[in-house]
């Protein structure tokens, strides 16, 4: 058997035009699904999102604290995600310093599976992580991690020509001899 990189892995891409399509409910679930089988430290399964569907006051909030350079595409997304994960462990008193390492594996799986379902994802960092924790009331020990932009892909007609670009631009990526080490440490000159 040739052995392939799995094709979701290979399709997915943090586009920036999506459709009117409102993502259904059994998909949403499908993705948290795959969210919830995200293995973590000692199963602690840190992570918490909150979503919400455009049309709805939280979309509104959750939109609202995005900068001014992710809204002017955002705006197209039927669904926004909020992830939060669990930075102290409660029950051995300590912090727990996998807890964003384990909100990225879960969301990970959120957007491969999203992509299986069809859908497409743009995580961003790019919004007011201080406002996000006071606007929905989160309880200490839970930090922001990224916001997630769901939905089908839409046409790129109504986009800037600079998103337009970078929507269809390749994805540069540095080549696995450049992080996979065999063995030692290698540094940039390869020595
Ligand atoms: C934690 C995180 C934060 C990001 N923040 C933003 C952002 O604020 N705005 C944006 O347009 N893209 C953002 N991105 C998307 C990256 O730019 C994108 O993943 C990267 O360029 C690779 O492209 P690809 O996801 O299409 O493969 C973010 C991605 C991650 C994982």
């Amino acid at each position: 058997m040739i052995q392939t990189i799995d094709e979701n892995i290979k399709n997915r891409k943090s586009i920036f035009a999506f459709s009117d399509k409102m993502v259904e409910d059994s998909k949403l679930n499908l993705i948290f699904d795959a969210a919830r089988r995200a293995p973590s430290s000692f199963n602690a399964q840190p992570w918490r999102y909150i979503y919400a569907r455009k049309g709805e006051e939280s979309y509104d909030i959750l939109y609202n604290l995005l900068m001014d350079g992710n809204k002017i595409w955002a705006s197209t997304a039927p669904v926004l995600i909020l992830g939060f994960t669990e930075v102290i462990d409660s029950k051995r008193g300590r912090s727990n310093r996998f807890a964003f390492h384990d909100l990225g594996m879960a969301t990970a799986m959120l957007m491969l599976q999203a992509t299986s379902s069809g859908l497409s994802t743009h995580p961003m960092g790019g919004y007011d992580t201080v406002k996000a924790k006071e606007v929905f009331g989160i309880p200490s020990g839970f930090e922001p991690g990224a916001m997630i932009a769901l939905g089908y892909e839409g046409s790129t007609e109504n986009l800037p020509e600079d998103l337009k670009k970078r929507h269809n631009a390749p994805r540069l990526r540095k080549n696995i001899t450049e992080f996979a080490f065999h063995g030692k440490w290698l540094s940039e000159t390869g020595s």
